[in-house]
């Protein structure tokens, strides 16, 4: 697995990532070869944004789709016809661009989520047409990739903000709470009298983060308390922010004078838990080779 790179490595790492799943990132224009071999895919159902992330046998992003969806809330599954055209769609999108048919993928929920609501998520995934072949909590997913030792994990996603504290490379505590970029889009809609859609993309672009800042800056701070009670005290080796909320610029800042605790965030957040899901399907798959060798 990945986990522990140096973060020059992980930068890179992340960025090749967009280039694949964000086509209007893509530097290089020219069709990439078909990837050979076993290739291992993340299906991630997020409140906001649906996503699918291909690695090739070398966990190399090769492909993926980044969606809008509003299918899932706080976890649960509440437009399951939706999600699954929405996830069979960007299958078959990928499986075009890279001339290969997707079969499997492993899929996830957020920390505390009831055991029948993650099986609804697994049904979306079979009915898109992939096997389901394994699940995965949503902080463990990211650390497959981020390699944390000891500290927390805090996912800002589109409606929630999920926490993990890891010890000895595990999760030993998780929660997840509602606030995440859809707050964010929130504030930003009501400060500047415009739509939720328009906010959204206001929020996304470049040039107007540092505009929007003092806006946003107090939803920054409420994910700070969050992080704060659920910490509560505890000495932990640093805060490491995931997810597309995370993107906004100075965040990291906001959370370590908030809660106190060093904070640091991937160049781009924004894969780092779909890529830590398809990391788990291989991790599954090895799993089932060694038991056939046995
Ligand atoms: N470049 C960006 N700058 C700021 N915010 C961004 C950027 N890209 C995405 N976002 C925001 O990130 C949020 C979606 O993040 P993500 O894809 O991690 O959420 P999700 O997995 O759908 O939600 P959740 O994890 O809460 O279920 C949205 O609110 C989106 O507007
Ligand atoms: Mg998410």
């Amino acid at each position: 697995m990945l986990g522990k790179v140096g973060e020059f490595e992980l930068t890179q790492y992340l960025t090749r990532a967009e280039e694949v799943i964000l086509p209007s990132r893509m530097q290089n224009t020219s069709p990439a070869p078909v990837p050979e071999g076993p290739l291992y895919v993340g299906a991630d159902l997020g409140t906001a944004y649906l996503v699918l992330v291909v690695l090739d046998k070398d966990l190399q992003p090769v492909a993926g789709e980044y969606q809008f969806a509003q299918v899932v809330k706080d976890g649960l599954v509440v437009d399951y016809i939706g999600a699954v055209d929405r996830m069979r769609e960007m299958k078959e999108r990928v499986e075009k661009r890279i001339g290969r048919t997707l079969t499997e993928a492993a899929s996830s929920y957020p920390p505390g989520v009831p055991q029948a609501e993650v099986r609804a998520t697994a049904h979306v995934v079979e009915a898109a047409g992939l096997d389901c072949v394994g699940l995965v909590d949503e902080p463990t997913a990211a650390n497959n990739l981020l390699g944390v030792r000891d500290g927390a994990i805090v996912d800002v996603g589109g409606g929630t903000t999920g926490i993990a504290l890891i010890e000895d490379g595990e999760v030993v505590y998780s929660a997840d709470e509602a606030t995440g970029g859809t707050h964010f889009s929130l504030v930003i809609a009501g400060a500047r009298d415009i739509s939720f859609e328009e906010a959204e993309e206001l929020k996304k672009t470049d040039d107007m983060q540092k505009t929007l800042f003092p806006v946003v800056r107090p939803v920054m701070e409420k994910v700070g308390s969050i992080v704060s009670n659920h910490v509560n005290g505890k000495p932990i080796g640093g805060i490491t922010l995931v997810g597309g909320a995370a993107c906004f610029p100075g965040m990291a800042e906001v959370v370590q004078n908030y809660t106190g605790i060093q904070t640091k965030r991937p160049e781009k957040p924004l894969f780092v838990t779909p890529i830590g899901i398809a990391m788990h399907h291989a991790r599954v798959a090895a799993d089932k080779e060694n038991d056939y060798g046995r």
